[in-house]
């Protein structure tokens, strides 16, 4: 008997857990989103699944679950899925549908942001080229040829979600969809006129229609029509509140960082401000927040948008763009997830009551008729800490930060305390024998000029996008001109300038085959002006202008018509007599594409590859190939392409992305360190400044195969591919900074208060993976140590018997737990808050 009961509840266990089953319903008040009749507080993060792999996504979708998400969020992008009109693509890192179904598998729910716009720094904001060829139409307003491809493509991807069973109304994981993106920003919509709101009416009457049975939002809409939710994007959301009371508060990007461009320095956001962000959101009567991006990911291909938007998407994001949990960002916000989640209760039950505690001092408190309650204490100040009173207790705020007490008593989480670890995630570049031992080297040069047969004439100067259709990056502008000696602007062949005008975004200039001169645009401006000192010779002389592209516009009002490439003028220049003479309107010779592109050269087939012992370097306009075997194990791997110079590379036939390594960010504008407290924008705490904006790119591992990889990079510029190298991402040092002022970690609160009321402050370390034990405690302080994880210094107050107390609790074993306290250390400094910080190694 007893028997059979266990096998019945084993067999319920087993069930439920195969078919993990979703809501039947979804609806909103103006609380929350509602499943399946209950009010939720959801925490979401976007991961977007072209930016990873098939391979990494069950890695990256169980860490976003371990780090406390409820859901995913994605865009879909509809210039992947239908490349050509009609043809739909749906494999590999498309894969669409087996995303949400691994999501689905996880447990965790999908946020669905359709669009079809999306902007995300993606390519022409994910629109197909193909689109703005259609006659008559008109991006995102009230057209009808646009809008009929807009509800086209938004009925094909509900359709496939139907199909597969994936919105919650069906038994999936989808609780929420979005259509459009950001419309209604005060640089887009009002661009539009009269036609604008039409456009928005019409957009969600559409999404309405299709009955997906779940709701659907608009971000950054005030006037998104009913049923639809506006909701809120940005940095901080906490003010926001939506257009009717009848829709809940929904945050749909949190900036978890920025994103980083070709000539940009590194952004980043300190977890202590995203913390606060998300806490002054939910303390306020929010309850959905998406963190854009948990995952940013790699822009591989020419996926990415921009102009210059760079090939790593890492964003500063909780999990790093190789897929590496980026510590302390990722465990803070997991803890304040448990904080929030304790609170959930009461924040479904009632709307805050919101009063002041003081100047900059703010109480958001959740109480019940039932006797729930839950509070959030803020110091919005940027300066000083501050002691509040709240409910007859007293409680210390630091500037810029949020206490969460679950009971409106104990506070369980402040958003300036990190009780996680702290990881110096690091690229170590492997030796050749280790690595990659590339196999000698072969090249292709890639013609200067019309080479094609494709190529065709056209009187003056024709804009690149309207004539590439984006098949390419690369446009050829070729023109030749006789010189018979008497010309005004030829005085004496080195004394003529050339000079080109192009909307963009980078030009190579070359006078009789040879480089003359190069210019390259920024993510601010991306026109370029070219102005060389020539030679010409007497009879005929070819110009051969290279024009490029480096990911269209994704953002702004009418981005879709922004143009690029030699609009002109193109002139010659007497330097003495000043005399011009202009070749704008003449007849020039186009080549859509390079050669190489046209013969297929990036998969490393052919016949034309040289391998000879002079391997041609630092010269412009050349295809390099060579062969690898793999690194062992399993740690992410990056190329170092510090020794070229501008490119796109391939492994295996896939492209890694363009490479840009010359491309330096400005010498000024970072900070050595960022203080996280005050309004945060993109420009606030940015990093290695003056350096190049990108030098490493990632390879993802199921790429490659054991041995015989092969690697093809095409250098515009010029540059010595045998010095590249490999380099692993590895976790380095784990670090610890916890005082005796910090909650008692989330976890411990949580299995036992009692208990953890008498633990104190506590320091947790663990190795980050289940083989490795702690091997070497590098520096331990209790008392008032100074620098950061990896530059710990011992302050004027320290106990001496700190590093031997950790090594004895730690060495040897994955982790360990030591009271921050003077129980554990003795006190080395009477009447002062003391502080316990760790850097320890793994093996
Ligand atoms: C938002 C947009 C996102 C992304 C983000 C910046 O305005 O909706 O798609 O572009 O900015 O990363």
């Amino acid at each position: 008997m007893r028997g059979t009961m266990v096998l019945f509840l084993f067999m319920i266990v087993f069930l439920s857990a195969v078919t993990t089953s979703f809501a039947a319903t979804v609806t909103y008040d103006h609380r929350a989103l509602v499943i399946d009749g209950k009010r939720k507080v959801l925490i979401s993060g976007a991961i977007h699944y072209p930016r990873s792999t098939p391979q990494m996504w069950p890695d990256l979708i169980q860490k976003s679950k371990d780090g406390g998400l409820d859901a995913i969020e994605t865009y879909v992008f509809w210039n992947l899925h239908e490349p050509v009109r009609g043809q739909y693509d749906f494999e590999g890192r498309k894969d669409l549908v087996s995303f949400i179904k691994l999501v689905k598998q996880a447990g965790l729910y999908v946020v669905l942001r359709i669009g079809p716009y999306v902007c995300a720094e993606w390519n022409y904001g994910g629109f197909p080229l193909w689109l703005h060829f259609i006659p008559g139409i008109e991006f995102r307003t009230d057209n009808e040829p646009f809008k009929v491809e807009m509800q086209r493509f938004t009925t094909k991807i509900v359709d496939l979600m139907k199909q597969e069973s994936l919105f919650a109304s069906e038994g999936g994981p989808i609780i929420f969809s979005q259509i459009e993106n950001e419309y209604g920003n005060g640089d887009i919509e009002p661009y539009y006129g009269n036609r604008a709101k039409p456009y928005v009416d019409w957009a969600a009457g559409m999404a309405t229609s299709l009955n997906t049975g779940v709701p659907w939002n608009m971000c950054q809409q005030k006037d998104a029509p009913d049923p639809i939710i506006n909701t809120c994007n940005g940095f901080y959301c906490d003010q926001f509140t939506p257009n009717s009371d009848k829709k809940p508060k929904m945050w749909t990007e949190n900036w978890t960082g920025w994103f980083l461009s070709f000539g940009g320095a590194v952004p980043t956001r300190p977890v202590e401000d995203v913390a606060f962000a998300v806490a002054r959101f939910f303390q306020r009567g929010g309850t959905f927040q998406n963190y854009y991006m948990y995952h940013g990911g790699t822009n591989f291909g020419r996926t990415s948008g921009g102009p210059f938007i760079a090939t790593s998407y890492d964003y500063d994001a909780p999990i790093d763009e190789y897929g590496l949990i980026r510590q302390p960002k990722w465990g803070h916000l997991k803890d304040l997830h448990k904080a929030i989640k304790l609170c959930e209760e009461a924040m479904i039950a009632t709307d805050p009551t919101i009063t002041s505690l003081g100047p900059n001092l703010e109480a958001g408190v959740y109480r019940t008729g039932s006797g729930l309650c839950s509070a959030f204490l803020a110091n919005v100040g940027t300066q000083s800490d501050a002691t509040v009173n709240f409910n007859g207790n007293s409680y210390k705020l630091p500037a810029w930060s949020v206490s969460i007490l679950p009971d409106c008593k104990n506070v369980v989480f402040n958003t300036a305390k990190i009780n996680s670890m702290r990881t110096l995630s690091r690229f170590i570049s492997q030796s050749s024998e280790d690595v990659a031992s590339f196999s000698g080297w072969s090249w292709v040069n890639e013609p200067v000029g019309i080479s094609s047969q494709n190529a065709f004439m056209k009187l003056g100067l024709a804009e690149q996008i309207n004539t590439t259709g984006d098949k390419s990056d690369y446009l050829w502008y070729s023109a030749s001109i006789e010189i018979k000696g008497n010309e005004p602007f030829f005085q004496d062949g080195s004394q003529t300038v050339l000079h080109v005008q192009s909307l963009g975004h980078a030009l190579y200039a070359f006078i009789n085959k040879k480089l003359a001169g190069s210019v390259k645009g920024s993510s601010g401006n991306a026109k370029v002006a070219l102005e060389v000192p020539i030679s010409l010779v007497t009879g005929k002389n070819t110009i051969d202008l290279l024009s490029l592209t480096v990911g269209l516009q994704n953002y702004g009002a009418f981005f879709d018509l922004k143009g690029a490439g030699v609009t002109g003028p193109v002139q010659l220049k007497g330097l003495t007599n000043g005399s011009t003479t202009d070749l704008s309107s003449q007849q020039w010779t186009y080549q859509i594409g390079l050669k190489g592109e046209e013969i297929g050269l990036s998969n490393g087939g052919s016949s034309l590859w040289v391998s000879q012992p002079a391997l041609p370097k630092n010269q412009p306009l050349i295809w390099y190939k060579t062969n690898f075997d793999a690194a062992g194990g399993n740690e992410p791997l990056a190329l170092d392409l510090s020794s070229l110079g501008k490119g796109e590379a391939w492994v295996n036939g896939q492209s890694i992305g363009r490479y840009w390594p010359t491309n330096n960010a400005p010498n000024g504008g970072c900070v050595s360190s960022c203080n996280y407290r005050g309004s945060f924008n993109s420009n606030k705490c940015l990093k290695d400044c003056g350096k190049p904006s990108q030098l490493l790119y990632h390879v993802p591992r199921d790429w490659l195969k054991p041995s015989g990889n092969v690697l093809v990079l095409f250098e515009e510029m010029g540059g010595d591919p045998t010095q590249i190298s490999f380099a692993t991402r590895q976790i380095g040092s784990l670090c610890s900074r916890v005082s005796e002022s910090h909650p008692v970690p989330i976890d411990i609160w949580t299995s036992d208060q009692e208990a953890a009321k008498k633990a104190g402050p506590t320091m947790l370390l663990e190795c980050p993976s289940a083989n490795q034990v702690i091997s070497s405690i590098k520096f331990a302080s209790f008392g008032t140590p100074g620098g950061t994880c990896g530059s710990f210094s011992h302050g004027k107050c320290s106990s001496k018997n700190a590093i031997s107390i950790i090594q004895k609790a730690c060495v040897g074993s994955r982790k360990c737990n030591i009271g921050v306290s003077i129980a554990t250390f003795g006190d080395p400094c009477l009447g002062i808050t003391k502080t316990l910080a760790v850097e320890a190694s793994c093996t």
